[in-house]
């Protein structure tokens, strides 16, 4: 009777052992799995991860649509707009970092995005970047926004638009472009200032964009010319300060600071202002169907959660 007891204790007392060994290990192995991820996945100079993070292996496109006005007359005589949808024009987005700094102490990368766009023929097909499209004139439009803003100048704008609207946009006959795809999105609608010397209006024009400088859809040529444009082949979203992961691996590719700046003050409200989450190409890993990670969008200067939506094969 003792003896059976004891050997039932035994047995208990051994199967709870193995169970205890047992969970520990699958612990302790899913620590060191995680760990060695973490680590494979944190950023070091000249690293797999280092080289994949500078430059995205994965293509991303960039499809745009445009809606062409096939009825411009009856417009301009105040009907409604018939709307042509032409697209998708198809753009390879090429995005490089250019790491500049690594902290140590704060295991942070410092480094500035660039973004190309090239236009991929094949995917395009049969449409062309030289497709000429019927729009409202953006940069026209674009003026008389920039221009309302001024405080003051409200009062002046009908005279100003009257005077100077003529010669900086080659007298158009209506607020509709015919444009090349590429000049609207890339190369930019032009806004000519030669007649500054001579007109007020197109001087004091010219002079207000120059002080809407740096906005990324303006630039100003060697002539002294502007131009408006969507997008631009070349841009800079800037400079970011993230974790590289290696203390903290589930922190990797957070944003410490954009602009070498860590909130914003762009948006009322400390929420909006702060600045956070990742930039898209670099998430953290262990995340699972309700993770909802943020990613930082220069675009809107703003945090946005990304939530899961369905499995991809
Ligand atoms: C990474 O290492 C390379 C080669 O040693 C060096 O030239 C480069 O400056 C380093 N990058 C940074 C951001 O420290
Ligand atoms: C387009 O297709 C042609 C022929 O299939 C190929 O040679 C070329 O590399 C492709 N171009 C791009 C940009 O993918
Ligand atoms: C655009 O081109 C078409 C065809 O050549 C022409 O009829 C139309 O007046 C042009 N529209 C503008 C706004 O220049």
């Amino acid at each position: 009777m003792d003896i059976q007891k004891a050997l039932t204790f035994a047995l208990i007392l051994g199967i709870f052992a193995v169970s205890i060994t047992l969970l520990t290990d699958w612990f302790l192995l899913d620590r060191i799995v995680n760990a060695k991820i973490g680590q494979e996945l944190a950023l070091k100079n000249g690293s797999d991860s280092w080289n994949r993070w500078i430059e995205t292996p994965i293509p991303i496109y960039l499809k745009i649509y445009i809606f062409t006005v096939t009825n411009t007359d009856v417009v301009n005589s105040g009907g409604k707009p018939n709307l042509l949808e032409r697209g998708p024009y198809v753009y390879r987005e090429n995005r490089r970092k250019i790491p500049f700094h690594i902290n140590t102490l704060e295991d942070s990368v410092e480094y500035q995005q660039d973004i190309t766009y090239s236009f991929d023929k094949n995917l395009s097909y049969p449409l062309g970047e030289d497709d000429v499209v019927t729009v409202v004139n953006p940069a026209l439009v674009g003026v008389t926004n920039i221009l309302n803003d001024i405080e003051g100048l409200q009062s002046m704008m009908r005279i100003f638009m009257e005077l100077a609207v003529p010669p900086m946009f080659n007298s158009p006959d209506s607020i509709f472009i015919n444009a090349t795809v590429k000049e609207l999105l890339f190369s930019g609608i032009k806004l000519d200032c030669k007649r500054s010397d001579k007109n007020i209006a197109v001087f004091s024009m010219c002079s207000a964009l120059q002080h809407m400088m740096p906005i990324k859809v303006l630039e100003k040529d060697s002539n002294g010319d502007f131009s408006m444009a969507i997008l631009r082949h070349r841009q800079s979203l800037g400079t970011f300060s993230i974790n590289a992961g290696n203390k903290d691996p589930g922190a990797l590719g957070e944003i410490l600071r954009w602009n070498k700046k860590s909130d914003m003050s762009l948006w009322s409200g400390k929420r909006c202002n702060d600045i956070g989450g990742s930039d898209v190409t670099l998430l953290p890993p262990f995340l699972n169907r309700e993770s909802q990670p943020s990613v930082f969008s220069t675009d809107i200067c703003s945090m946005v959660p990304l939530v899961y939506k369905e499995d991809i094969n």
